[in-house]
């Protein structure tokens, strides 16, 4: 929680001689929250009143010169002065007003540094407008100040993006002007600011600056508009963005700034704000678990990774892209050079693609050793297990590992679905064992799983997390179940779709219905690209466990049993002819599902769209309650982050959870309800679906709802 701030707290001002001083000091990353805004206007005022000052120096105090506005305002009533008016009376003070920026300059921090006269920058500075990853566009001057300052491509790019320019390219820019060395920003600000007083400089304001080649530049924002409604799938706020340059171009300053405004308020109260936001939040609180808060990590500076395949090979690369030793064990002599290659075909692409130099990737590869020999790693502090989906092959695998690696070192299994207690049950040190599920590829999928065994000690969870952090990866915590957050949920949205297939909805009408909703890709060309014999060997495995009363849809089976496997072998519930990955329809899958249909007696019937992801949704909504009500899941903000850092879901929808909440839990209820009808077996309400809705709560107010 961050206590409500007071302006004079959070905006001090000193002179120091002739130059005023402004410090923003709202930790931890200085937002522009209410306070902060009441605090710079007031000390505009007060430049502007007192005589003997000649020139303001903006700073900010900790890290951050500003991270742009407190987020956490969103969705609720504006409280004046708004930030617009902020950056006018920066802007307009008679005196010069100079910013110095030291670390995240971002969103209206940037626009208020776009306000200011000069702008100063030390080598640690990130400058960027990163209104779009949150649904927004810059709503404080941004789209008309940045424009002026460094050109329509150059601003559009920054503000459509989202990404950060380092100090020097934002000198390159032109957004700043002067880059110098050092750490302290007051002392490099007051520096600069004796300078510019030295030579007289006026103040000067990036309003009355003109945009170049204006005539170009709205012939290419035309051009850009296309490209990005293609690029955005679906999201508002891009095009908005455009539509302010536009304005810029075409309209007195006063005016863009009308334009800006108001259609930074449509972004406002999109939901598709409210969803980004919500994703904002969600990832940063799913590291707030009790094990991390209460124990150390254990120090990690080697890895060893068991098994050289598709994830072992990823999830080497993973731990090499973060600096880290990783040694690697395999079988034999023929599959440690197939697990090397596997690792060096990752770099030797980036060199292809001149993303990479020679000597760097012989850099990161000399941090790299194969071995089948165990010993190789008994000093290593971290071992990742990624060999076959088999608990004898795993528990072999931890018997050595229990046999050869020093005390303490944390022992950690990649399994997608294997109980790992009865993995860290095979190894005399229970305690150090723990699930770190990677998705494919691992060293590009941000999503980890990390998965609680009973007895794993807390510093070991902790040490996860901290591992994930230095890898770069979004950590969830789960518990021990078949399948854990993702891939039990997966399985049950899955067969709803499998469902909707025999009653009568086309594959293809199936996956347009989820592209259409936000999903890159729809669960059939999921299946395609994954090859359909995983969840083939999967459903033989479970065969044998599966409630005979329960609905089996056999039309995959049927599609396996031909060896159609999707991508790789060039059909499966698409035909990808030439090794195409587009897949193309299929008469020959249609005729299969006709004749399953036909088998079990089947009548036809269609379903819309909607139809088809209100069922979907319900699926994947009752199993993720079910999660959360089992514990697998601390909040059904885990489940969020895990289906939107893991699964493809829309991140503008913010998650399953929060989609839930903002469709509303009594109308997802009531669908379950309603086709609990049809299939009583299937379609039961999870219990703490039916609970919040008979208290009139929702998924959020889990989500320790003080923070937001
Ligand atoms: N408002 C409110 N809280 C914020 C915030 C913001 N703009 N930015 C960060 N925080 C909070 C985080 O929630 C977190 O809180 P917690 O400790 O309670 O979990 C804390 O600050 C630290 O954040 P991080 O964990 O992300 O710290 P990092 O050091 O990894 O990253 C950062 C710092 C690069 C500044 C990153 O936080 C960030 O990207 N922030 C968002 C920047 C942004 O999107 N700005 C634009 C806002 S929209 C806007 O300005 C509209 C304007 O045009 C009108
Ligand atoms: P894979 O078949 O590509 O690789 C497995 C590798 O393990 C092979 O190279 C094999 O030689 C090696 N191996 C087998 N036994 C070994 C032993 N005793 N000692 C050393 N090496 C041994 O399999 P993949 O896809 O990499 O999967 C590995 C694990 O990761 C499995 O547990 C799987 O469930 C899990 N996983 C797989 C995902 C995927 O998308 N493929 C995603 C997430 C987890």
């Amino acid at each position: 929680m961050h206590a409500a701030a007071d302006a004079s707290s959070v905006v001090t001002t000193a002179l120091h001689g002739d130059v005023l001083v402004v410090t923003i000091d709202n930790p931890p990353v200085n937002a522009l929250g209410a306070a902060v805004r009441q605090g710079l206007l007031a000390a505009m005022q007060q430049a502007q009143a007192d005589a003997a000052v000649t020139a303001v120096l903006l700073v900010g105090a900790g890290k951050a010169f500003i991270a742009g506005a407190d987020i956490r305002e969103f969705g609720k009533p504006p409280v004046a002065p708004i930030l617009p008016e902020v950056c006018r009376a920066i802007e307009n003070l008679n005196k010069p007003v100079v910013a110095v920026l030291h670390g995240a300059a971002l969103g209206g921090g940037l626009e208020v540094a776009l306000s200011a006269h000069y702008r100063l920058a030390l080598p640690a500075a990130t400058l960027g407008l990163p209104e779009v990853n949150l649904g927004l566009l810059p709503g404080s001057g941004g789209t008309q100040r940045a424009p002026r300052l460094m050109g329509v491509q150059a601003a559009t790019t920054l503000m459509l993006t989202g990404q950060p320019l380092k100090a020097q390219a934002a000198l390159q820019a032109g957004l700043v002007d002067k880059l110098v060395e050092g750490t302290d920003p007051l002392a490099a600000g007051l520096a600069y600011v004796r300078e510019l007083l030295a030579a007289n400089a006026p103040v000067r304001r990036t309003r009355d600056l003109a945009i170049a080649e204006p005539q170009a530049a709205l012939a290419w924002l035309e051009e850009q508009k296309a490209e990005t409604a293609k690029k955005s799938r679906g999201l508002f706020s891009p095009l908005k963005i455009i539509e302010c340059v536009q304005a810029a171009l075409q309209l007195p300053f006063d005016e863009g700034m009308a334009r800006e405004r108001a259609l930074f308020m449509e972004c406002i109260d999109s939901p598709q704000r409210a969803g980004l936001i919500h994703a904002f939040f969600a990832e940063r609180e799913v590291v707030k678990v009790p094990e991390a808060q209460a124990a150390q990590p254990r120090p990690v500076a080697s890895i060893a990774v068991i098994g050289g395949g598709t994830m072992g090979a990823g999830i080497a690369v993973a731990a090499l892209d973060a600096g880290l030793p990783v040694t690697m064990i395999e079988r034999d002599a023929e599959s440690i050079a197939r697990g090397r290659a596997n690792v060096e075909k990752v770099y030797h692409a980036l060199v292809a693609k001149g993303r990479m130099t020679d000597a760097a990737k012989a850099a990161v590869m000399g941090r790299y050793t194969g071995s089948t020999d165990y010993a190789d790693i008994a000093q290593v502090d971290l071992v990742i297990e990624a060999v076959f989906e088999d608990i004898e092959v795993k528990k072999a695998v931890f018997r050595e590992l229990d046999r050869v690696c020093k005390p303490g070192a944390v022992l950690a299994t990649n399994t997608s679905y294997l109980d790992i207690d009865a993995i860290a049950a095979s190894t005399s040190r229970p305690q150090d064992v723990i699930g770190l599920h990677f998705f494919s590829p691992a060293n590009i999928m941000k999503l980890l799983e990390i998965v609680v065994p009973a007895q794993v000690a807390p510093d070991v969870v902790a040490t996860a997390f901290e591992l994930a952090k230095k890898l770069k990866k979004v950590p969830v915590r789960a518990g021990v179940c078949d399948g854990f957050i993702g891939n039990r949920i997966l399985a049950v949205y899955k067969q709803a779709a499998d469902y909707l297939l025999e009653d009568g909805a086309s594959p293809y009408e199936i996956d347009a219905a989820v592209r259409g909703f936000g999903f890159a890709m729809g669960p059939f060309q999921v299946t395609d690209l994954a090859g359909g014999d995983i969840g083939w060997a999967t459903r033989k495995r479970r065969a044998a466990t599966r409630d005979p009363k329960a609905r089996y849809v056999e039309i995959a089976d049927r599609i396996c049993e031909r060896g159609w496997f999707g991508q790789k072998t060039g059909r499966g519930f698409y035909l990808y002819p030439e090794g195409a990955r587009m897949g193309q329809t299929d008469p020959e899958v249609l005729a299969i599902v006709d004749a399953e249909r036909a088998k079990k007696g089947v009548t036809p019937r269609s379903f819309t769209a909607d139809e088809i992801m209100r069922r979907y949704m319900a699926a994947m909504v009752n199993e993720g309650a079910n999660v959360v009500h089992e514990g697998i899941a601390l909040r059904p903000l885990d489940v969020d982050v895990t289906f939107v850092a893991g699964y493809g879901f829309p991140r503008h929808r913010g998650g399953p959870m929060k989609w839930a909440d903002m469709t509303g839990l009594p109308k997802v209820l009531a669908d379950i309800e309603a086709f609990a009808k049809e299939d009583p077996l299937f379609w039961k309400p999870s219990p703490l679906l039916v609970q919040l809705v008979r208290e009139g709560r929702n998924f959020d107010s889990l989500n320790q709802a003080e923070k937001r």
